[in-house]
């Protein structure tokens, strides 16, 4: 890679970063679209996110952000405007500059959902799901299913306060009826067994030590199984899904396509997704 002087520079923000696939896949995508631009990663702890937001501001060779863990909902009151999606979301995992000014985007909802779509042929509107975990992924999960007509939907969650905090949140929100529920509750498992979907948004799974997140025995075989973890490859979810008979799909799909979105509202073009997934399925390999 040759850059000039006047090289846009691209910023993952994060805390940890170093773990990270985006400046794999989106460097490849810069590359292959000819583009003078450098995607790179900035650790940064929550208390010194507003010093750098500031900075983007005056940077003139900005050219774009995207924001991981633990920063997306504190870099939603950073910006200065939000796209429709980020507003409904509460979070901002894509930033883009605006005449000196910032505009955050969301681009983790629809990245899903096209991941869905597009991978596994799966339209949520209608369909019972439920969503394992309450944190941030859970909610881009939760808005974007339920934006997509999925109903009835249901958070399970270790912390049962945080899956009823976020099912009012997205009945306030979108006027989706969704319920909160702990892991133990006795509705659990019939909840799991009627249900045409099951997303996985905890980091259960990240270690291929973990046991699955939820009773695998529960799931019947006509529901898909879709695990946001996507290293490793197939997490122990997924893997007893599938003997199952369930269909599944990890989480390298959504990584691909909420990076593909960010890449086109930076740049205004689409970006190679072949070379993307090619860089990502290398880096996981
Ligand atoms: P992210 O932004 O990636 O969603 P997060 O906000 O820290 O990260 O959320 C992590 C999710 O994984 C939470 O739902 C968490 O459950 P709690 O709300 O009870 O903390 C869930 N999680 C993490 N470790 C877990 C474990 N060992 N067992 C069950 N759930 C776990």
């Amino acid at each position: 890679m040759r850059f000039t002087a006047a090289a846009k520079l691209f910023i993952l923000f994060g805390d940890p970063v170093a773990h990270s696939l985006s400046p794999v896949m989106q460097n490849a995508a810069l590359q292959a679209a000819g583009i003078d631009g450098l995607y790179i990663p900035w650790r940064v702890q929550s208390a010194g996110l507003p010093a750098a937001f500031e900075s983007l501001r005056g940077m003139d060779n900005f050219g774009g952000a995207n924001v991981t863990v633990p920063h997306k909902e504190q870099a939603f009151a950073l910006v200065d405007s939000l796209t429709p999606e980020a507003a409904a979301v509460g979070a901002v995992n894509t930033v883009m500059a605006r005449d000196g000014r910032l505009l955050g985007a969301n681009t983790d909802g629809l990245g899903f959902l096209r991941s869905l779509y597009e991978e596994a042929d799966f339209l949520p509107r209608g369909k019972p799901s439920v969503i394992l975990g309450a944190g941030g992924a859970a909610r881009a999960v939760a808005v974007s299913l339920a934006e997509a007509g999925a109903q009835p939907l249901v958070i399970v969650n270790r912390t049962v306060e945080r899956a009823r905090s976020l099912a009012e949140f997205v009945y306030r929100n979108i006027g989706t009826a969704a319920t909160g529920l702990a892991l133990d509750d006795p509705q659990m498992p019939a909840t799991v067994r009627d249900c045409a979907l099951v997303v996985n948004t905890t980091s259960v799974g990240l270690n291929p030590a973990d046991p699955p997140p939820i009773d695998p025995s529960l799931l019947h075989s006509t529901a898909l199984v879709y695990d946001l973890i996507y290293q490793p490859r197939e997490t122990v979810l997924l893997r007893e899904a599938k003997r199952r008979g369930c269909r599944v799909l990890g989480g390298l799909g959504m990584l691909l396509y909420q990076g593909a979105l960010a890449f086109e509202l930076w740049t205004g073009h689409k970006p190679s997704e072949e070379v993307m997934r090619q860089a990502l399925v290398a880096a996981v390999a």
